[in-house]
């Protein structure tokens, strides 16, 4: 299975021009030409997969309180839009369900990344690959990531045939190469700030293409795709997509 993997993918959606992991976000993302969206998957107290990125719910609802410890009926209280600005008011967070058909709508390819609250690393991963199993028939346009080996094995159990993403954030872990093959993973998806010459060197020599996140600024995505980093993840991927060299 070959993934068709695009040069730029919308982080959060496009976080740049609406509040993250919405729908608003996604729809911006559509707007601005972006073929995929990279969306944070988590699940609420009672198990329903919700778009979200923190553990705590303060950041982008004003409310305090972890998501581990909220109901989706309490989910579907808050409002994820005012955060960012007054049009966005009464913006809500949504379930995976749902983006999941907006997806489907706009003919956008998915990164998930699977986001599990502490102690959720396993059962984050079973019930997104649960839902997106029954409905995502596609295999070309679907990429399930994550920071967390826990979610990736459970991923490559549950869905060998879904491609994963190896996140690593902080630091190159001696090791990395063997947990991708461990994990089967088909992308490397690195920070920024992990971006040298010699580590996109032994990525290639990998055969894994290499995307990079959160590229925001212009000059530094042509850097690194001169460099032979295959792909960004960016808030304003319209920015990035304007200033890639062209492949012909
Ligand atoms: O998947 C790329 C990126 O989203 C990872 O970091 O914190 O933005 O989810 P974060
Ligand atoms: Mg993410």
């Amino acid at each position: 299975m070959t993934l068709k993997l695009p040069k730029v993918i919308g982080h959060r959606g496009a976080a740049g021009y609406a509040p993250e992991n919405t729908i608003a976000s996604i729809r911006a993302a559509a707007d601005l030409g972006v073929k995929w969206v990279e969306l944070d998957v988590k699940l609420t107290k009672d198990n329903i997969p919700i778009i979200f990125h923190d553990d705590d719910l303060i950041r982008t609802t004003g409310v305090a309180g972890l998501v581990a410890q909220t109901s989706y009926a309490d989910i579907c209280e808050l409002d994820a839009g005012s955060w960012y600005a007054e049009s966005f008011i009464g913006t809500p967070i949504p379930t995976l369900e749902e983006v999941l058909d907006v997806l489907f709508e706009l003919d956008l390819g998915l990164n998930l990344e699977i986001k599990p609250c502490p102690g959720r690393e396993k059962d984050t991963a079973e019930i997104a690959i649960d839902y997106l199993s029954r409905i995502w028939d596609e295999r070309d346009n679907l990429l399930i990531s994550s920071f967390q080996h826990v979610s990736l094995e459970a991923a490559r159990d549950l869905a060998p045939d879904m491609a994963r993403g190896y996140l690593i954030g902080g630091s190159l872990p001696d090791n990395w190469q063997e947990m991708a093959d461990y994990l089967e993973a088909s992308t490397i998806n690195i920070g920024s700030r992990l971006v040298t010459p010699d580590i996109v060197e032994q990525v290639m020599d990998s055969g894994r293409p290499l995307l990079v996140y959160t590229v925001n600024d212009a000059m530094e995505a042509r850097r690194f795709q001169q460099m032979g980093v295959d792909g960004f993840f960016s808030d304003m991927p319209d920015v990035i997509l304007e200033n890639l060299v062209k492949s012909h």
